[in-house]
């Protein structure tokens, strides 16, 4: 099973996304946990430079996380779901499509485009979407902002219109969860989703 975690900056994404991981291993399974950017080590790599490197175009910028998925899907994540494992990952091909296509402007199917050209057309068996309002979000942002969370509110508002849009067309594999609630009932959603396609 391929499962992602999806939202804007400081939606909280990332405590589920460890909450589910801990749970399907009390369960037993073998899960592989990673994120995007990284994941191996040309993933966290061009992290470092996408996330704490020069200023970029948006298409440098979209290629990099192309790049580095690339990279990623063939050396950790495929092998992994072929040797039968779990794999959860922290935000894939819908972060680049609502960052890159639709928050900078590149075209919402041009990135989707490239992603499926670069991971051979893998996409998650679900995807979880923790939904927060953008302005509440930034609220529980602190510390040393990396390149993309130095954008404006602007770009994190069209970032979470694009999730909603593609959750809307997506009903299926897109679960979107109502992010501002506590986070052990979120996690609680989402081990029902998951019970389900066990
Ligand atoms: P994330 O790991 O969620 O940030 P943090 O470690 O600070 O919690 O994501 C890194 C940033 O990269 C985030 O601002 C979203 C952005 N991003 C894209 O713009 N496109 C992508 O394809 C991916 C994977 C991330």
């Amino acid at each position: 099973m391929f499962v992602t975690f999806e939202g804007v900056d400081w939606s909280g994404k990332s405590t589920q996304a460890e909450l589910l991981v801990a749970w399907l291993r009390e369960q037993g399974r073998t899960v592989l946990s990673t994120r995007e950017p990284g994941g191996t080590p040309v993933g966290e790599a061009v992290r470092q430079v996408v996330l704490h490197g020069h200023d970029m175009t948006p298409w440098a910028e979209a290629a990099l996380y192309a790049a580095a998925r690339a990279d990623h899907v063939e050396r950790a994540i495929r092998p992994a779901l072929e040797r039968g494992e779990d794999v959860v990952c922290d935000r894939y091909i819908d972060s680049s499509v609502a960052y890159q296509g639709v928050a900078r402007g590149l075209g919402e199917d041009k990135v989707l485009e490239l992603n499926l050209t670069v991971t051979r057309g893998l996409l998650p068996d679900r995807t979880f979407l923790v939904l927060l309002d953008p302005e509440e979000a930034r609220g529980r942002g602190g510390g040393d902002p990396d390149r993309i969370e130095r954008e404006g509110e602007d770009f994190m508002r069209r970032v979470d219109a694009a999730y909603r849009s593609l959750a809307a067309v997506s009903p299926t594999r897109i679960v979107a969860l109502e992010g501002a609630r506590p986070a052990d009932e979120i996690a609680e959603e989402v081990r029902e989703h998951i019970r389900r396609i066990l």
